[in-house]
């Protein structure tokens, strides 16, 4: 089995990692965050969401965030949008990517964006277009891939006809979310298989909760499936507003790890990694959740350099 030579991790902590935080981050934190991460070696690193406040309280200081990150050269700082009002914000704030973000099952797009898949791709439709007028990149994202917190089961061929749909209306990549983090890694073989028929594979990134604790696992199953672009967030952080239950996105952390064992370098430090997510852990007032820097912290306080 031939693994991908290059991966590319798209950071997504402090959009979906911080989305769900019941208590509100202050903006310095957000942006703290966002500068270690980048000069951590991330090349991609969402930023925030121009999403309806009263819909996720967290993301409200979206402009904030724009006008305080210092962008670096050679990092992209995309930003999700629901709706071309979230468009028109995101593209005010100064917003050169954006991602917009669709659900292969009814039940959750209703939750999650309150309007139907169909309603949904016809508003990213519109979005996309007025991106490509104004040069901003558009990433998608396709949730639920692997199951749904309301329907249960989630058809793969329903999955790759909006990832079909997505890319052909101009998104350049196609982000499968397992949203609730159920999958298994044959499952995860299965629906790339499946989505691979009618979306090229380096079209396709993976997007890993790890609720059952199977992210790891399931990106590995990907990169043997010839994935090579995948989401992460720093310490595990995580979860989404509107699925119970779900816990964090794949620990950045431990997908360098992982990489690393298979010498593939992103060129990420996973010392200042590690610490970032020591940082922001400690911040928030509870642990990180990545094996990885909990088992490099430990280790270096043993031997006395932390
Ligand atoms: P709605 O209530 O149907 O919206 O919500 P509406 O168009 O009827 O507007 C209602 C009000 O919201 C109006 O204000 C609008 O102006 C305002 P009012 O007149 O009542 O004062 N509004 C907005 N305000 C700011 N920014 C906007 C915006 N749009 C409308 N963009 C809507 C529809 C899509 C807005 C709402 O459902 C929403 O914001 N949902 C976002 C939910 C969300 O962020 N979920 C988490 C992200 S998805 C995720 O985590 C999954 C992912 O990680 C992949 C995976 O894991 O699978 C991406
Ligand atoms: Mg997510």
């Amino acid at each position: 089995m031939t693994l991908p030579t290059k991966v590319k991790i798209v950071e997504v902590g402090p959009r979906d990692g911080l989305q769900n935080e019941k208590s509100i981050v202050p903006t310095a934190v957000k942006i703290e965050l966002i500068a270690r991460l980048g000069q951590a070696g991330l090349k991609c690193i969402e930023a925030t969401a121009f999403v309806s406040p009263k819909w996720v309280p967290q993301m409200a200081d979206n402009a904030a965030i724009m006008s305080g990150i210092e962008r670096l050269p050679g990092v992209a700082y995309p930003v999700l949008v629901p709706n071309m009002k979230g468009f028109e914000a995101a593209l005010q704030a100064g917003a050169t990517e954006i991602a917009v973000f669709a659900a292969a099952s009814e039940a959750f797009s209703q939750k999650n964006i309150n309007c139907s898949i169909a309603e949904s791709l016809a508003r990213f439709g519109a979005v996309v277009e007025e991106a490509r007028r104004n040069r901003v990149k558009v990433r998608g994202y396709v949730s639920c891939v692997l199951g749904c917190p309301y329907q249960g089961e989630v058809a793969a061929a329903a999955v790759a006809e909006i990832a079909q749909t997505m890319l052909e209306m101009g998104c350049y990549e196609i982000s499968l979310g397992d949203t609730i983090g159920c999958g298994t890694p044959g499952k995860t073989r299965d629906l790339i298989e499946a989505v691979a028929r009618r979306v090229p594979l380096k079209k396709l990134a993976g997007h890993f909760h790890d609720t059952y604790g199977m992210a790891i696992a399931n990106i590995y199953a990907s990169l043997e499936a010839g994935i090579a672009v995948f989401d992460a967030s720093v310490a595990g952080l995580g979860g989404c507003p509107y699925a119970a239950g779900a816990s964090g996105n794949v620990a950045t952390e431990d997908v360098v790890y992982l990489l690393a064992g298979l010498g593939i370098d992103v060129g990420i430090n996973l010392e200042e990694l590690t610490a970032t997510g020591a940082w922001i852990a400690e911040k928030l007032g509870r642990p990180s959740a990545s094996k990885v820097a909990r088992a490099m912290l430990a280790k270096a306080t043993a031997s006395g350099s932390a």
